[in-house]
């Protein structure tokens, strides 16, 4: 069933069980208050008749008692208990006799009164002169004229119940269907995310929660397309990158068999064979680690280590490239920030940036440590040529390389290791030249991992 009529359907049984309680109350209070209000127009009209009874003498008070009860069409009664005497009714005259012997013992307390017939009456009795304590005076209205009145007011109440069934469940279909219309646009949109259109999804008209869920899903939606991309990129490239090498040393390995290549020439095709088996060797490395550290498989272990140690460390193992390239490093900054990461993965990822600047340094490579709060962040600024500037928006990705470039896969490596260490990298270009790449790293002790 549609969740539009499933919520329909469930307001309408609410508001249904909360009105029949209300009605089922309603209705049996209403006879009470319907007896109530009967029996004081019972007592007025009893006092009324008791002043008339009282005031005028013998010899004209009945008549005129006689004369009013016809009139008003009263039922009522009045007997003596001393006498034992029904002295006038317009009942019939088996229930005043009735009524009379069960006075004592049981009417006289009574708001309801029976009659031999199973019939009852609202009944209101009073004492009268000459001998209150023993004339009373009895009036009554039948039960059966409340009920009509009971039964008149119930079909009213069933009516306005229904009209505000109805208004109800019309305001809950508008409410609903603004509720309901977004979800199903939403689905569509769901729809064509998972037939991989995802240049076809569109913004959904929503508020609240609905409109963060869509919100959510067009996030997941570009991440899901950034990864697609990004990985059919990846193959393109790995394909690419280990075909070069793999063709060269074809080209070489048939040469010398074919005999084409001969002494240095073959000497030659051989060292190129042996170089590009290296570089074939490193590119299959450094994939396998990128994947080990995508996934969480266990490459990284961390520990408490000083980064500005780490960072030492790096500047000193690139030192002899330094040295032979003819660049100096610089380092200044702090001596001790402690992070909870993988020490060798760290380094390498610093032996990267720093080998990448000072190779493409032309005399100077400075790094620059500074603590902020519970941040440290470490700047690898070199004066070379700086990034291309068509590298830089993809340049951690993989294979991501300039002319110059090696593998192109060290940044991706670096970015993996930093974000797995909790941290941030940036590269920009320096405004007067070379570039600028910024680690950053947080304070953690071991016990708040
Ligand atoms: N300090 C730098 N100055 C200029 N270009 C750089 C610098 N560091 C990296 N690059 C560019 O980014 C590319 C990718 O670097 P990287 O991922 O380390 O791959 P690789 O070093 O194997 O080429 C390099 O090929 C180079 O073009
Ligand atoms: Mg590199």
């Amino acid at each position: 069933m549609k969740l539009q009529y499933q919520l329909n359907a469930a307001f309408a049984v609410v508001i249904l069980i909360v009105m029949t309680i209300t009605v089922f109350f309603v209705y049996s209070l209403i006879m009470d208050m319907l007896i109530q209000d009967e029996r004081s127009q019972l007592e007025e009209r009893a006092e009324l008749l008791k002043q008339i009874t009282e005031e005028q003498d013998a010899s004209v008070r009945l008549p005129q008692l006689t004369q009013l009860v016809q009139d008003q069409n009263y039922p009522l009664l009045l007997f003596d208990l001393n006498q034992d005497e029904v002295l006038f009714s317009t009942l019939p005259a088996n229930t005043a006799v009735d009524w009379l012997d069960r006075y004592d013992e049981e009417l006289v307390d009574e708001e309801v009164w029976e009659d031999q017939s199973g019939e009852s009456y609202v009944a209101y009795n009073i004492g009268v002169a000459p001998d209150s304590a023993q004339r009373i005076l009895v009036m009554v209205t039948p039960l059966d004229d409340l009920q009509i009145v009971q039964n008149a007011f119930a079909q009213r109440m069933i009516r306005i119940i229904i009209i505000g069934l109805l208004l109800a469940l019309a305001v809950s279909y508008f409410m609903t269907n603004r509720l309901v219309t977004p979800l199903s646009h939403l689905q569509k949109e769901v729809k064509k995310i998972e037939k991989r259109k995802f240049d076809q999804v569109e913004p959904v008209k929503a508020s609240g929660e609905i409109k963060e869920v869509e919100r959510s899903v067009r996030h997941m939606s570009e991440e899901l397309e950034r990864y697609i991309n990004s990985q059919k990129q990846f193959f393109q490239n790995a394909s690419h990158e280990l075909k070069t090498p793999l063709m060269s040393i074809q080209g070489y390995a048939e040469g010398i068999r074919d005999g084409i290549f001969k002494g240095d020439e073959a000497e030659r095709g051989l060292d190129v064979m042996v170089s590009e088996t290296e570089r074939l060797k490193k590119i299959v490395n450094e994939m396998i680690l990128l994947a080990k550290l995508d996934s969480s498989e266990d490459v990284y272990h961390p520990e408490q280590v000083n980064v500005a140690d780490v960072v030492a460390q790096a500047k000193d193992r690139l030192f002899p490239l330094a040295n032979e390239k003819g660049v100096e490093l610089y380092y200044s900054g702090e001596d001790a920030f402690y992070s909870y990461v993988d020490r060798e993965r760290v380094l390498q990822a610093f032996i990267n940036i720093i080998g990448n600047a000072v190779r493409h340094a032309h005399g100077k490579v400075e790094i620059l440590s500074q603590i902020t709060g519970d941040r440290i962040s470490v700047q690898v600024i070199d004066d070379g040529n700086g990034i291309p500037e068509e590298l830089l928006p993809q340049l951690f990705q993989r294979f991501i390389k300039g002319k110059e470039g090696e593998t192109g896969l060290g940044l991706a490596i670096s970015r993996a290791i930093i974000e797995r260490s909790g941290g941030t990298i940036s590269a920009e270009n320096n405004s007067g030249a070379g570039a600028k790449f910024e680690i950053q790293l947080n304070q953690r002790m071991e016990d708040r991992q």
